[in-house]
This record gives structure tokens, C-alpha cells and sequence, in this order.
């Protein structure tokens, strides 16, 4: 299926949306969640393998996107920003935004889970009509209702500042010395565009990051994309377990 321009896919029965999920790289949601499935768009070309399909989950109709686009592949904002924009424009009110990303707070290990509860956008290649955004990017009823789920199936969760940055590389050791003295709790190259862009749609957001690599100044080794891929497919246990919990709370 080629991706329309309007983006507005036709939905089986045409379902009320409860969520739409983005599973950011190397996140993965488990078969046993997804009641029924229908996929909408797939496309293997690239870094990134995309797919977009409707499932049922509890019972509920969830919009998955599987993979997304980042500036450092050379894909413009339009790009970026278009999971948002078939969300949008198939009635979504509420998104759950994933990603993979390096911890920078001290009390972080490989594979938790931590809420963005606000961010710090180095990306400068953001133009948008910003006249109907303001600063609360992130829903408090979204985050209270995640993080009451975390509790309910016992799963961990920080909570803290994302820092986004346009990559294409991961942190020099001097890059982790400034993230660290500014107190960013991790780091990454995607979610802000898409939270900015989402907001401006008066979408209510979540967004959760998997801590798939601790960035240390005196670490010899930096990450490589495959053990960030890798750690991020073993940390989406995690997530899997609240995801249920999160989603019989939603309308
Ligand atoms: N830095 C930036 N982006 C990332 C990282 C990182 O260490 N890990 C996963 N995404």
C-alpha cells in the first residue's frame, strides 16, 4: 500500500481510537497483546523498517507505528512528523511515544523505563505554526495513568528530562560531561518533533523512553546501533507488561 499523502488510512468498522502507539527503535509490542490485526502500511526500504497497522488490545482499537523517521537519515520535518499526522488524521486523541535512549542520571540501569516529564529540544530545524503551543507538551492525566499502571503490574519507572538532539552520532565523552552538568536523565534523537507536532494538534501525548545504554564519560566503549537495538527488543518486556494495565484505563 503506498503511503497517501492525506494520511488518513481507512480503519476496519471504523473504530474509535482509544491510543496510538509509536514503538521507537528496537521497541517491540508482544504478539500475545494484539487481539486482531490489520496492517495499513509497511515499507522495509531504509534503516528503519516502518509499519503502521490498527489492532485490537483489551478489547480497545490501538494504532501501532512501528519504526519512524530521524532527521539523521535525511528525511525533513514533513517526514518526521508524519506518523502524528495519520494519527491525527484518523481521529486519535491520545499517543503513547516510545523510544530507545542513553541514561545520563546516575540511578538509571540498562532496561528501565523512564516518563518524560519534560524535555530539552536541541533539534533546530523545528518550523511549525507554533501560535497555538505552549510549554505542556506532555498530559498529566496520560502520565498519572502510566504511571499508576507501572505500579499495578510492579514494573519500575524513573521519571525525568529528555534531551533531544539531531544526532547522527552517539555522545562524545565531552557531549555526556555538558548533558550530565545540565542534568539531562537521558538522551536521544527522536519524540520531541513528534510531542511538539502532536501537541499542535491538540493530541494529548505520553512518552516513555527505554534506557537501552548508560552514557558514562570515562566508558572506554560507546553504544552501537545493533546493542541499542538489542537491549531496546529485551527492555520492551517492561513495557509490555504496564501496556495492558495503561490501556483498560483509556475511554
Ligand atoms: N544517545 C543518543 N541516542 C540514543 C542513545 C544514546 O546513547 N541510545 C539510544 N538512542
Amino acid at each position: 500500500m503506498k503511503h497517501k499523502k492525506d494520511y488518513s488510512f481507512k480503519l476496519i468498522n471504523n473504530n474509535n481510537i482509544s491510543l496510538a502507539l509509536i514503538l521507537g527503535s528496537g521497541v517491540e509490542l508482544e504478539n500475545r497483546l494484539v487481539e486482531s490485526k490489520n496492517i495499513l502500511f509497511e515499507d522495509n526500504t531504509g534503516v528503519h523498517h516502518k509499519l503502521i497497522y490498527s489492532c485490537t488490545m483489551q478489547g480497545k482499537a490501538i494504532l501501532v507505528f512501528k519504526g519512524r523517521k530521524h532527521f539523521y537519515e535525511g528525511w525533513s520535518l514533513d517526514e518526521i512528523t508524519a506518523n502524528i499526522k495519520t494519527a491525527s488524521g484518523c481521529g486519535v486523541e491520545n499517543i503513547l511515544v516510545t523510544n530507545a535512549a542513553g541514561g545520563l542520571n546516575e540511578n538509571f540501569k540498562d532496561g528501565e523505563l523512564m516518563l518524560i516529564t519534560s524535555h530539552i529540544n536541541f533539534i533546530d530545524k523545528l518550523k511549525f505554526d507554533s501560535s497555538n503551543l505552549n510549554r505542556n507538551f506532555y498530559s498529566k492525566d496520560l502520565q498519572k495513568k502510566f504511571l499508576e499502571a507501572c505500579k499495578m503490574v510492579n514494573v519500575k519507572i524513573h521519571e525525568g528530562t529528555y534531551g533531544c538532539y539531531t544526532g547522527p552520532t552517539y555522545e562524545t565523552k565531552a557531549e555526556i560531561r555538558v548533558q550530565k552538568k545540565i542534568k539531562l536523565d537521558a538522551a536521544g534523537m527522536s519524540t520531541v518533533p513528534e510531542v511538539i507536532f502532536a501537541a499542535g494538534k491538540n493530541i494529548n501525548v505520553v512518552a516513555v523512553s527505554v534506557i537501552t545504554n548508560l552514557l558514562k564519560e570515562n566508558a572506554v566503549l560507546t553504544a552501537s546501533h545493533d546493542e541499542v537495538l538489542s537491549m531496546a527488543a529485551s527492555a520492551s518486556k517492561d513495557l509490555n507488561k504496564v501496556l495492558p494495565a495503561f490501556i483498560n484505563q483509556l475511554n
